[in-house]
């Protein structure tokens, strides 16, 4: 079974005892009363906007900062009020059009993988940047043994978006099971219930070093590979990007 649980009164309750400046959800927010209780921990509320549409609901319902989430990235799209992935959007299209449509910071995110990346994301009118595909080369990842295999000999155009392990698209690199059953598949049971059906099929394979069955979870930008700890990726990036914006 996925372990996945919507966001409720036992996780708020952990949020108001841990205090943490920054809560960022996906898929939208949680009720009001939720959301007003984390809100009332001082916390800042962020949230990924995958149109121009999600990104103004967002600031309108109280998010402090919009993280725009476009085609490219990895992991699940946080789209909440559109069900089409035909219509999605890349993010260098997104970003200009968030920024020109809310008043609130905007985060980049999806495709980014290194300096060029960044500097381009905030010639978009990005407040910041959001990273995640790339961190997976990291050994703080703590990937499995069979995605790291696959990540690392992935190419950008191997990734694509499935709905066939959680029931909500997401983007992974392709594998026999999104193959053979997907990528979108209108028989994947309800998110996050279809993990737990193929669980017996990845239970027997993964062990023997297969990523046949399981999320191989990356963005397009997975072809941008290092070899870095998290920390030292990190302080790399910033440095190179602010060499590139300030020209020294
Ligand atoms: C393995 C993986 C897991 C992720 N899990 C989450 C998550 O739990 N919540 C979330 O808001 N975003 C999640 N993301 C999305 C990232 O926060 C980020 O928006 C995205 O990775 C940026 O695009 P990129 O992968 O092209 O860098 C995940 C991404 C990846 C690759």
């Amino acid at each position: 079974m996925s372990a996945r649980a919507p966001f409720d009164d036992a996780s708020c309750t952990l949020i108001e005892a841990l205090k943490p400046e920054i809560v960022s959800f996906h898929f939208g927010l949680p009720d009001q009363a939720l959301l007003d209780r984390v809100k009332a921990t001082g916390a800042k509320v962020i949230s990924s906007a995958t149109t121009v549409e999600e990104a103004v609901w967002l600031e309108q319902n109280g998010c402090d900062a919009i993280i725009a989430m476009g085609y490219e990235a990895g992991g699940h799209r946080g789209m909440f009020l559109s069900k089409d992935l035909y219509t999605q959007i890349g993010t260098l299209a997104l970003v200009p059009q968030v920024v020109d449509a809310v008043s609130v910071p905007v985060i980049a995110a999806g495709g980014i993988g290194d300096a060029r990346g960044i500097v381009a994301a905030f010639a978009l009118g990005a407040s910041a940047v959001q990273l995640g595909t790339v961190y997976l080369f990291c050994p703080e990842a703590k990937v499995t043994t069979p995605h790291y295999q696959a990540l690392r000999s992935a190419k950008g155009s191997q990734t694509a978006l499935t709905n066939i392990f959680t029931g909500r698209p997401a983007r992974g690199i392709v594998n026999r099971i999104m193959r053979e059953r997907g990528p979108i598949s209108d028989d994947a049971p309800a998110f996050p219930l279809a993990g737990g059906a193929l669980m017996p099929l990845r239970a027997k394979s993964e062990p023997q070093g297969s990523g046949d069955f399981m999320n191989l979870w990356a963005g397009q930008a997975v072809g941008l590979k290092h070899e870095l700890s998290a920390g030292v990726l990190t302080r790399l990036l910033a440095t190179q990007a602010l060499e590139k914006l300030t020209g020294h």
